[in-house]
């Protein structure tokens, strides 16, 4: 499973990137309002970082305006994917754009129907949104696996990442059943990291490196 970065911060994105682990990068516009300067100017510090698909939203609200906005997105970069939403004007968008030869990431995805009508429209990508069905009461994952399934069994070309990653163990679990991407917040990404016993581990390693170094410098000095 490929792993994305979800984020629109620059800083966050380079610290993360340094890792050698991401394949890609989401956005989309609660995380660029979160963020200062010129959405293009995001858009290509971000394809300059990280050398893989990268999600770039409309915020059009009908299928002709979306599609204007996609063909816009698109000119930025090579590597930019037209992230459209997951309804009426979303998917006849998609198919227009999919016919330029255009990716697109239906978002906003909650059920194995919508993915397969995001598929069919011809979406490169789908993002099942994992935290948000949780939040509601639902099981986030399970929702993800019968998007997995249901798209496994087709022969559509599409990739599906799991979104609104909310810990290690969505991630762990999206990877288990096959999901092609993961797209992590970066604190998501620490706390995939992050283990008390490599830290206790490592201490004690270097206090042993440590410990030796200064023996040898003794014995060097009779
Ligand atoms: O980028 C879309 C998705 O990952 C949003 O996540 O945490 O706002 O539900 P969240």
């Amino acid at each position: 499973m490929k792993l994305f970065i979800d984020t629109a911060d620059i800083a966050e994105i380079e610290r993360i990137a340094g890792w050698g682990v991401l394949a890609g990068v989401t956005t989309n516009p609660s995380l660029l309002a979160a963020v200062e300067g010129s959405e293009d100017d995001i858009y290509k510090r971000i394809c300059e970082l990280v050398d893989g698909p990268i999600s770039a939203e409309v915020t059009a609200d009908t299928a002709k305006a979306m599609v204007k906005e996609g063909r816009r997105l698109a000119g930025i970069h090579p590597n930019i994917v037209v992230k459209l939403p997951t309804c009426a004007p979303g998917l006849t968008a998609t198919a227009e754009l999919a016919q330029d030869g255009i990716p697109v990431n239906m978002t906003l995805c909650f059920t194995a129907s919508q993915a397969l009508l995001a598929a069919s429209a011809g979406a490169r990508y789908v993002s099942p949104f994992v935290g948000r069905y949780d939040d509601i009461g639902n099981d986030g994952i399970e929702a993800l696996r019968e998007v997995v399934d249901a798209l496994f069994a087709t022969e559509y070309d599409v990739q599906v990442i799991t979104a609104s990653v909310r810990s290690p163990v969505h991630v762990q679990e999206a990877a288990k059943m096959g999901a092609d991407i993961a797209t992590i917040p970066p604190k998501v990404f620490d706390q995939m990291l992050a283990h008390p016993l490599t830290d206790k581990g490592l201490e004690k390693f270097n206090a042993d490196a440590a410990a030796r170094a200064a023996k040898t410098k003794g014995t060097r000095k009779k």
